[in-house]
């Protein structure tokens, strides 16, 4: 998947196609999480997510990870240097300190990965979470033919654009689990489209 060329315009086709619904959505749980240190922001794209965390908590300290150097370049902009480490990487292979973080961000990034890779990657960022660490999740459901329309679409429009791979969106829910992960809360949007969840690391 490469994000470069569609970087720029990422939030006004986002805006133009669903309106609010996925800014509301990464924003939800905000205000949970001003107790948070070290945050491990992944796949967050053009930073917006980011600029919020460290607006909301001027405490924590953020590790930003993006496959595209067009986004990261765009994150940057918007939160600077001061708090905040810029990895353009492959979250797949990336080496994580291990137990480090207190909160992980995954805003409609798990579904850029199938189900195998996204088993590895929950397994691999889990070591990287220190007990009682929370994680932030966004994410499509196909709770409706219509649900299912519309991620059909979503897949179609990043192949062209991007070059995605995945084709289709894998439930996280219960590798999260087997990684040791409970689900705290879930807020979907109306239509059950999209949802928030708060996960947080207890013991297997
Ligand atoms: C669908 S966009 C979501 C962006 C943002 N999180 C949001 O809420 O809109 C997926 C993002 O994940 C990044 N990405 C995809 N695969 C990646 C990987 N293996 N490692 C790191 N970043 C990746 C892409 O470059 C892109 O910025």
């Amino acid at each position: 998947m490469n994000c470069d060329l569609i970087a720029p315009h990422y939030w006004w086709i986002e805006r133009l196609g669903m309106g609010r619904m996925l800014e509301r959505r990464r924003r939800w749980f905000l205000p949970e999480l001003t107790r948070a240190r070290r945050a491990l922001v992944l796949g967050d794209g053009d930073g917006r997510f980011l600029r919020e965390l460290l607006r909301q908590n001027p405490a924590v300290h953020a590790d930003y990870v993006d496959l595209s150097s067009r986004m990261l370049e765009l994150a940057r902009d918007k939160s600077g240097g001061e708090r905040v480490n810029y990895y353009r990487a492959d979250a797949r292979t990336l080496e994580f300190p291990r137990e480090e973080y207190d909160l992980i961000a995954t805003h409609f990034f798990f579904d850029c990965f199938d189900a195998s890779e996204l088993d590895t990657l929950i397994g691999r960022i889990s070591a990287a979470a220190k007990p009682g660490a929370r994680w932030v999740v966004s994410e499509f459901r196909v709770p409706s033919l219509a649900a299912r329309l519309a991620v059909r679409a979503l897949y179609l429009f990043f192949r062209i654009t991007t070059g995605l791979k995945t084709s289709r969106l894998t439930d996280h829910r219960p590798i999260l689990e087997t990684h040791g992960f409970q689900l705290e809360s879930a807020r979907p949007s109306r239509g059950g489209l999209v949802v928030s969840e708060l996960w947080e690391c207890g013991s297997l």
